[in-house]
């Protein structure tokens, strides 16, 4: 026994210490290698052919790296399994790295990559010098990758010599802040960061960010960096900020809205430019703020049991204009009751985006029984949150005559009538004048 413990505890040493120096080790990653197929084109849209692919990712390019010691699965293209150097480390991210037995994997994707000379005016000059030095003359390819549960979203270029199926990430840019939610006036952060290849004769001239801003097909500039003359080319969005320090320092390109409103809703991408290279991350923003709610009138009368009231309840400020309402009552005897969603108004968007939708509520004699009284409520569900407001509300007397009391009313009314009849007659003998009056006219 003891000597089966102590083989445990050396082995357990040596594991520790192969961790140590091989730090934790980066995912293999399965892929799919998407292209245009061959000899389409002359304006047919170009049809796309996908293979299995398989990376495995190395930091240190002096090492063999684990991954390559390991043989790749049979049903994968030699030519498609690749030894990616990643000194960045972008790739070993623990977001691209599925639990053991995960049925769920990253979502990975390489494409072929042509660098070229960027075209909008902001990174341009990046390539001024217009010759394409001859270290581009290599295979370049682009991947993208998506973390588990939204974590992370990356894409890098990388580089291989020329059919050697070992290239090097060159630039990669990512986001943690894949999907973001905000309320209405708050600072959101849109985070976006990039890394480079200090070494690649590319990375010393400057690089160049861009944040664009896309709804519904419709797209606009947000913010555009010229890295070279250090300047802000352009922004369409006055209250939108990059901290150029950390930029500079940290490749931290994240952007900052100082103040989220409805319109800023959308989807956001950061492109970071090197001289012939881009590499670009989205990220989904989505602005929620629930109604404020009101029911009016706010304070109730006290109604009679015949008498109705109608109830209004808004829903204001709220975005996007996914809203249910609906109306509660709740007894003095506690039970809660569902009163439906009552009559409900179209949506009325305001100025600032925002939307506001009501319903109305009739109490009383057509509605439903609410014995003496309680709390009536409305409900606003909404993904920014649920709302209610509460009004209470008081019935006073018996609601409606019942069986007994319309028996005991006709008992009386025949009893009135009785007692009439009698007075008629004692006083008809006595009163002569008003006989003969009634014989005129009926004459
Ligand atoms: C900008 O980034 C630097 C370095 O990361 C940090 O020290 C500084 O506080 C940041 N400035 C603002 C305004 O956030
Ligand atoms: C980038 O900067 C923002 C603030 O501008 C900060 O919140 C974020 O943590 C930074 N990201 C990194 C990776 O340092």
């Amino acid at each position: 026994m003891t000597e089966i413990s102590t083989i445990y505890k050396l082995s357990l040493i040596a594991f520790i210490y192969a961790l140590q120096v091989y730090g934790t080790p980066c995912p293999v990653l399965e892929c799919w290698f998407v292209q245009e197929k061959p000899g389409r084109g002359g304006g047919f849209p170009a049809a796309m052919s996908q293979e299995k692919s398989m990376l495995y990712i190395r930091t240190d390019p002096g090492s063999t790296g684990t991954g390559s010691k390991q043989n790749p699965p049979k049903d994968i293209n030699p030519a498609r399994v690749y030894y990616v150097t990643d000194p960045g480390a972008s790739l070993c991210s623990p977001a691209l790295c599925p639990p053991e037995g995960d049925v769920q994997k990253p979502h990975c994707e390489i494409n072929p990559f042509l660098p070229q000379p960027a075209l909008v005016k902001w990174a341009a000059p990046l390539t001024d010098s217009a010759h394409s030095p001859i270290y581009l003359q290599a295979d370049w390819l682009s991947a993208s990758l998506q973390g588990l549960d939204g974590q992370l979203t990356l894409s890098t270029v990388m580089r291989a010599p020329t059919a050697t199926n070992k290239p090097s990430v060159i630039l990669s840019v990512s986001s943690r802040t894949v999907s973001v939610r905000s309320r209405l006036g708050e600072p959101v952060l849109l985070d976006c960061g990039f890394w480079t290849d200090s070494s690649s004769p590319l990375s010393g001239s400057g690089f160049s960010v861009e944040w664009q801003y896309q709804f519904r097909g419709e797209g606009r500039l947000v913010l555009a960096y010229d890295g070279k003359s250090d300047r802000l080319a352009e922004t369409a969005e006055d209250r939108a900020e990059l901290n150029f320090t950390a930029l500079h320092q940290t490749g931290n390109a994240s952007l900052t809205l100082q103040e989220a409103q409805v319109r800023h809703s959308g989807t956001y991408i950061c492109t970071v430019y090197l001289p012939y290279l881009l590499a670009q991350v989205a990220i989904d923003l989505q602005i929620e703020e629930p109604p404020s709610l009101s029911i009016s009138p706010a304070t109730l009368p006290i109604l009679f049991p015949e008498q109705s009231i109608s109830l209004q309840c808004e829903a204001a400020g709220f975005a996007p204009h996914l809203l249910e309402l609906r109306w509660e009552f709740a007894g003095t005897d506690g039970g809660v009751r569902p009163l439906g969603e009552g009559r409900l108004s179209g949506h009325r968007q305001a100025a600032d985006g925002t939307f506001t939708q009501s319903s109305w509520l009739e109490l009383g004699r057509d509605g439903p029984d609410l014995g003496r009284g309680g709390e009536v409520t409305c409900v606003a569900l909404h993904p920014g949150g649920t709302r209610r407001a509460t009004v209470t509300l008081s019935i006073i007397g018996v609601r409606g005559p019942s069986v007994e009391d319309s028996m005991a009313m006709v008992a009386v009314a025949l009893g009135l009538y009785g007692l009439i009849k009698i007075f008629s007659w004692t006083f008809g003998t006595t009163g002569s004048t008003e006989k003969d009056s009634e014989c005129k006219k009926e004459k």
